[in-house]
């Protein structure tokens, strides 16, 4: 017989711990078996459910985005992990892959990306922070980006606090302690300079999200994600692995931790450093990189503002945001309204499948049909279905020419297809709808180097460089999350100088 207070019954305990694998894509293997009771009995007596059927009853019910998801979430993954975990494997990650890194970037573009993904309260993220301000000493030359990523709310919560007690630092030495904290109360808080070297972000690395423009997850330098495999089964683990490589620029490194399972998609290749595995993408680049730094043009750019000026005269030149028709409609209080409106809060509450079945209705209705393929589309993207996104996004702008935001995602679509040139015509669309769109002049400029048309590119960064000389710096930009005004300005000038 279960004990009545603290096991399970076999039935409720496969039951749960389906539940869990199901919904949240975490896998529990019978070692966990008492940690998952133990969550369970603390989640029933916090609620006040008398039997662990109730509670399951109560849990199965209940949307993706309710409170107590994340609370269940939350206890299931607390996450063991301290600074400088395996110090022998982040002396690796520094000697054989940052600092080789860092000198020929130094000479070509200052820019780097890392992720931890699965980063718990925030110890790993923030030691390979410290480990490149030792390497950069002068970090305003350079674009560093570490993204860090976690399913928990409460450890993303205290690393963005970053105050830690003695016990993060059990592999600290002291010099680097009093270097990169103050003591306050017992604990020991961050400074600001490494603090703000860090992005963190709530990612359920089981949702095929990754890699997206939207959350910053293409074109990364290093992934690392260390004692996360734990929580999944070799089939979710697999799929993870392969996801991240479709997140590595071509020359990407991959490090997993020492007792994690090893890296069998065979596109990966592995080097040994002192008996550790570090896994790296070798991709010969497709196209030629370029190879000469731009020169600024010489005379500012007259043909934005010529060509506005003449667009001006056919067609209204600002833009409606999202936000702005959103409120339009609301007033309206119109039928086709309501569902694009009930879309959007699944769509922000993350239930994606919901949120798709409101759209596909809403894009029946013809006030609302761009915008609702428009959220099509996005949900494609971010799910990596690129071909849908496209079709889905060019419904989008067939119906509503002046739709900016459609051309956009459009555009990063056919940059993910590696099609350039329908993404160079989608971007032209997006400036010529307004004038003051710095992203869309960024990301010509982009490919215009990636061909090395070297004056073009120069002159979309130098457009760039003077639409956000007066934004407000640290503002996000609504359509690409983690990133601020101030990092495109920052990117746009490291270009042009590089
Ligand atoms: C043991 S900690 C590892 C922390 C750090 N990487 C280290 O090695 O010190 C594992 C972390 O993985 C996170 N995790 C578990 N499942 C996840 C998922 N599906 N998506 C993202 N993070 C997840 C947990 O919340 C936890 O913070």
């Amino acid at each position: 017989m279960p004990n009545a207070k603290t096991e399970l019954s076999r039935e409720d305990y496969s039951d749960f711990r389906d539940f869990v694998n199901n919904r949240v894509g975490l896998h529990i293997t019978s070692t966990k078996k008492e940690h998952l009771e133990h969550c369970l009995f603390e989640r029933m007596s916090d609620l006040g459910h008398s039997s662990p059927r109730d509670y399951l009853k109560f849990i199965r019910d209940i949307p993706q985005s309710h409170s107590e998801m994340k609370e269940l979430v939350n206890l299931l993954t607390v996450g063991e992990t301290y600074f400088f975990r395996d110090y022998n494997q982040l002396n690796v990650v520094k000697e054989k892959i940052l600092k080789p890194l860092i000198e020929k970037r130094n000479i070509t573009k200052r820019r780097l990306k890392i992720w931890s993904a699965g980063c718990a309260s925030g110890e790993e993220p923030y030691s390979l922070a410290m480990i490149i301000k030792d390497l950069i000493p002068y970090l305003n030359f350079w674009n560093v980006d570490i993204l860090a990523t976690d399913i928990n709310h409460h450890s993303l919560e205290k690393a963005k606090a970053a105050n830690y007690n003695n016990w993060s630092f059990r592999n600290t030495s002291e010099r680097i302690r009093d270097k990169y904290f103050f003591a306050e109360d017992r604990q020991y808080r961050l400074i600001d300079e490494i603090k703000k070297m860090v992005t963190f972000n709530y990612l359920n690395l089981v949702d095929p999200c990754y890699p997206s423009y939207f959350n910053n997850t293409t074109d990364v330098d290093l992934i690392i994600c260390r004692n996360v495999a734990i929580y999944f089964n070799r089939k979710t683990t697999r799929s993870i692995v392969e996801r991240f490589y479709e997140c590595l620029n071509d020359k990407g490194w991959l490090v997993m931790g020492a007792s994690d399972p090893y890296v069998t998609d065979s596109r990966f290749k592995s080097k040994e450093f002192s008996g550790l595995y570090i896994y790296y993408k070798s991709v010969k680049p497709a196209e030629t990189r370029f190879k000469k730094p731009l020169s600024q043009p010489k005379k500012p750019v007259k043909n934005i503002e010529k060509q506005t000026a003449k667009l001006s005269a056919i067609m209204p030149l600002k833009f409606e945001r999202p936000e702005d028709g959103d409120q339009k409609m609301w007033d309206r209080k119109t039928k086709s309204a309501a569902y694009y409106l009930s879309g959007m809060e699944y769509f922000h509450a993350g239930e994606f499948k919901k949120a798709l079945d409101e759209f596909h209705l809403g894009f029946k209705k013809n006030k609302i049909a761009a915008k609702c393929a428009y959220m099509i589309a996005k949900i494609k993207a971010n799910g990596g279905d690129l071909a849908e996104a496209k079709k889905w996004a060019k419904k989008a702008v067939a119906l509503d020419k002046l739709l900016l935001e459609g051309y956009f995602l459009l555009s990063m679509v056919y940059q993910s297809l590696g099609q350039d040139q329908p993404a160079i015509d989608s971007l032209k669309k997006t400036v010529y709808l307004d004038r003051n769109f710095a992203e869309g002049y960024f990301c010509l400029g982009v490919i215009y180097k990636k061909q090395s048309k070297n004056r073009l590119a120069a002159k979309a960064f130098h457009n760039v460089k003077i639409l956000l000389k007066d934004k407000p710096a640290v503002k996000d930009i609504p359509e690409l999350k983690g990133i601020s005004y101030s990092k495109l300005l920052k990117c746009a000038e490291e270009n042009l100088y590089s």
